[in-house]
């Protein structure tokens, strides 16, 4: 193998899905823990209330004590070398958190035991699985009181429509918490809730095993052997083809904030989850291993330093290596570039980066060169797939209060809309026209008018409309005609393309049903 090909290979790229509380942040800490990137467990969450954690540099932020964008965190375990994209749940919530997705390779989904599939893990979920990536599921809070396994993977067919195969299976819960049992090597881990960090290993001969019924609670292990056969015999076989396209997770049980079962599900996880793979690009697909470098900028994030307006470009790399200084091509701009001071993301600290390889994430200094989607290469004109938009969930009709501050609030909300934080829309068809911005997170309309009243001095006039879906139209022509006379509140995006805005999905589905041949995209990429 040659190095290139051994360095790309042992990188894992991955994003982890979650709604807020899962236990993300413990997780995400417990894996650099095991990566030896941080030195003590806690240290990741104590930085959101330190004064100078990386994550803080917006005002707002210090207002409000969370992260607004997503960062990215890298850290190494044994020969793999691992970048872990992490995706803001709470308020921050935004259309980065799903741009995001497209960078990785793969995600885990991380469920509350208690709670099962929530809202923002399925609207992940779906972006995910619109790309047709692995997922891998660990079930966390195994410590408490927590639902039926059973009942959850039920949950996670019905609702995502993923069949999923326990790679480990739970013996009890809760107060009654005895491990996890792994279905391949048959070994048990035994949970000691006085010293979750003290784990037992046991091999057995199976479930069946006497050794077990020294360490069971009887009623427990008969209600853990029953589980197991049932799965053996009911459960869905295991298929690495169907894990790797995305239509079977594996899934792992544990308990995050104890510590337990994390250790087996990154092992697995390193074991199973690819190694960066290809993308398309309008030249064919564009594969990791090979001598030339490209990648592409999926996000864009403003005021790192706000003494500078400066933004930094977040560019997952492709293909082949980067080395510091290299000659690249903007393809969209036909401009070549010399890519001078990257920096990577080595747990929370930013550093210089001297050499990176296809699936690494390397930010660039952006003086206001890039936009979302575009494609940097060191030979060749491709350029990679579009990055879609998608549909935000609250609307504003938007406009600035001093006239003669018209210029710089479009340049404004220009750059907002290239950071790819906000959408805008305007109205179709209609007099005077009106600018309407899309968000898929509350807090972004915040950002937004705190951002142009402090960087482009322009105060804003922002009306909440009532809409909470959008969709992108196509379809018959004739239909589509008749539905640009007669639909109500209509608009264009930035590429001119219609879109329909609607209240709720039941104004959706009416108008599905009266334009039958029309086809209400849930994204941008309308084909
Ligand atoms: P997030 O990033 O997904 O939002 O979740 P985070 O890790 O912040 O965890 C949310 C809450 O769930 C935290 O409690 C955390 O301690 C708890 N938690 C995470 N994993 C487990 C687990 O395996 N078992 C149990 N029992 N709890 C878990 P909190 O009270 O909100 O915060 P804190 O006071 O503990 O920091």
């Amino acid at each position: 193998m040659s190095k290139l090909q051994e360095e790309i290979t042992s990188r894992k790229t991955f994003a982890i899905i979650s709604h807020p509380d899962a236990g993300k942040t413990t997780l995400t800490e417990k894996l650099l823990y095991f990566g030896g990137a941080i030195r003590e467990a806690g240290s990741v969450k104590g930085k959101k209330n330190t004064k100078h954690a990386t994550s803080d540099w917006m005002e707002i932020e210090k207002q409000r004590g969370i992260s607004v964008t997503s960062s990215v965190l890298e850290f190494h375990y044994k020969d793999h070398h691992i970048n872990i994209l992490d995706t803001p749940g709470h308020e921050d919530f935004s259309e980065d958190t799903y741009r995001t997705l497209t960078a990785a390779d793969s995600a885990t989904m991380l469920i509350d035991a208690a709670k099962g599939v929530e809202a923002q893990t399925e609207k992940l979920f779906k972006v995910c699985s619109m790309r047709g990536i692995p997922i891998f599921t660990f079930i966390n809070k195994l410590d408490r009181e927590v639902r039926d396994p059973f009942e959850l993977m039920e949950e996670m067919e019905e609702i995502l429509g993923i069949r999923s195969y326990p790679m480990n299976w739970p013996i009890g819960m809760g107060q009654n918490f005895y491990g996890i049992y792994d279905r391949h090597s048959k070994k048990v881990e035994l949970f000691n809730s006085e010293n979750p960090s003290d784990v037992e290993v046991k091999q057995t001969s199976g479930p069946e095993d006497p050794i077990l019924d020294e360490l069971v609670d009887p009623s427990f292990l008969a209600q853990f052997r029953e589980e197991i056969e049932l799965l053996d015999v009911a459960g869905d076989p295991y298929d690495e083809d169907k894990i790797f396209q995305g239509e079977l997770t594996p899934v792992f049980f544990g308990s995050a904030i104890s510590n337990f079962g994390v250790q087996n599900f990154l092992e697995h996880f390193l074991y199973f989850a690819p190694s960066p793979v290809g993308r398309e690009s309008d030249q064919g697909v564009v594969e990791p291993v090979q001598d030339l470098f490209s990648g592409f900028i999926f996000k864009i994030q403003a005021n790192m330093n706000p003494k500078h307006r400066d933004r930094i470009a977040f560019m997952r790399i492709t293909s082949g290596k980067y080395t510091q200084g290299m000659n690249v091509n903007h393809v969209r701009l036909n401009k070549t570039m010399r890519l001078a001071q990257p920096t990577q993301f080595l747990a929370q600290d930013r550093s210089i980066v001297q050499e990176a390889y296809a699936g690494d994430i390397i930010g660039l200094f952006d003086p206001g060169t890039f936009r979302i989607g575009d494609t940097l290469a060191e030979k060749g004109t491709f350029q990679f797939a579009e990055m879609p938009h998608f549909s935000p969930e609250h609307f504003a009709a938007i406009s600035v209060k001093d006239a003669m501050k018209h210029k710089s609030f479009e340049k404004g909300l220009q750059q907002l809309t290239e950071e790819g934080a906000i959408q805008l829309f305007h109205t179709y068809n209609r007099y005077p026209e009106q600018q309407i911005i899309g968000v898929v997170g509350e807090l972004q309309f915040e950002v937004l008018e705190h951002r142009l009243k402090h960087e482009y001095k322009a105060d804003i006039r922002m009306e909440h409309l009532p809409f909470s879906i959008a969709r992108w139209i196509s379809g018959d022509t004739e239909e589509l005609e008749q539905f640009k006379k007669k639909q109500r509140n209509l608009a264009v995006d930035r590429d001119e393309k219609l879109v329909a805005l609607f209240d709720n999905e039941f104004q959706m589905n009416m108008a599905k049903e009266k334009y039958p041949n029309l086809v209400f995209h849930e994204n941008s990429f309308i084909g």
